[in-house]
């Protein structure tokens, strides 16, 4: 239905459809993709064509050329945003943290971050935000802010205290060492750390596990998780009771009752070893 549907993007992100993945490229590769006012605006306008792009099941975003992300540009984020009125400046910044935080955090469809090289500072954001993440293990990663005078902000703080422990993630922070994609796998910022050569097949042979789910548990299985981990636990008992609830209600597959249904009345399926059969 949405094949005859322009290609989002096209400058500063380059999105690419095949097999239900919507691959999707920070796009500044002569600046090692790093993050300018302008990719913000289209990254925005990307996502948000995506989620109604039935082209797109899953979402990896990763970097063209030899980075993910040299984090944001200091020439054409932060220089270009000194100058201009707080207006502008807010603008800009609001829009930068819709893309890399707000909207992947909550985003309707499955993401995946794909570390492809260089990732500094502001990358970590999105990496984070990303529900799954897997990297080149030669990758190079760096809280780099400190080594030019800044603290990470944004929202960059906040984001590796959700994935990392305080020790390892102060070290960071405080030294502005760089590490690879080995260390980060041990860190917890990614999944999984793997050669160059098989980094993009394992990102497709992963996003299309996720293809393969029921898209509305998916969804909510991922915000119910994103939310419940700042409940506590009475509250989140009763969230979750609901959220479980809500989920049935607006399945219109109606997996749950299919899934039950294959497993106690046909014996077509063992839950515990994969999907039930969707029509
Ligand atoms: N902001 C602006 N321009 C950048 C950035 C950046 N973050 N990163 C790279 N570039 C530009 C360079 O200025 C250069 O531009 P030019 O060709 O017009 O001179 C071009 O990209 C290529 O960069 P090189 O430094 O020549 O590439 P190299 O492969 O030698 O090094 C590296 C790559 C290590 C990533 C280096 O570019 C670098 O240290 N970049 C900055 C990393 C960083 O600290 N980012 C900011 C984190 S803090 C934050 O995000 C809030």
């Amino acid at each position: 239905m949405s094949d005859s549907k322009p290609v989002p993007g096209g400058n500063e992100v380059l999105v690419e459809f095949d097999e239900g993945i919507a691959w999707v490229y920070i796009n500044r590769p002569d600046k090692r993709n790093a993050m300018s006012v302008g990719l913000a605006h289209e990254m925005n306008a990307v996502l948000d064509a995506l989620e109604m792009d039935d082209r797109a099941r899953v979402i990896v975003l990763s970097g063209k050329g030899d980075a993910f992300s040299a984090g944001m540009d200091l020439k054409d984020f932060f220089r270009a945003t000194d100058d201009v009125s707080d207006i502008e400046r807010h603008r800009a910044y609001r829009a930068n943290r819709a893309w890399q935080w707000r909207t992947l955090m909550h985003y309707a469809k499955p993401t995946i971050a794909m570390v492809n090289g260089w990732c500094f500072g502001g990358a970590f954001t999105p990496l984070i935000c990303c529900d799954l993440a897997i990297t080149d293990e030669a990758a190079t990663f760096g809280l780099s802010e400190i080594n030019w005078g800044i603290i990470p902000g944004g929202v960059v703080s906040k984001a590796l205290s959700t994935l990392m422990g305080d020790r390892e993630a102060l070290y960071y922070v405080m030294t502005g060492e760089k590490f690879d994609g080995r260390r980060a796998k041990e860190l917890g910022l990614v999944n999984e750390s793997v050669p160059a050569a098989k980094l993009r097949e394992r990102t497709r042979e992963l996003a299309l596990v996720l293809a393969e789910k029921n898209p509305t548990v998916l969804r909510q299985a991922r915000m119910a998780y994103k939310y419940a981990r700042y409940m506590d636990w009475e509250t989140s008992a009763e969230y979750l009771t609901a959220k479980a609830d809500q989920t049935t209600f607006v399945d219109s597959e109606k997996g749950r009752e299919k899934g039950m249904t294959q497993f106690l009345d046909e014996k077509t399926f063992k839950p515990g070893l994969g999907n039930y059969k969707r029509d």
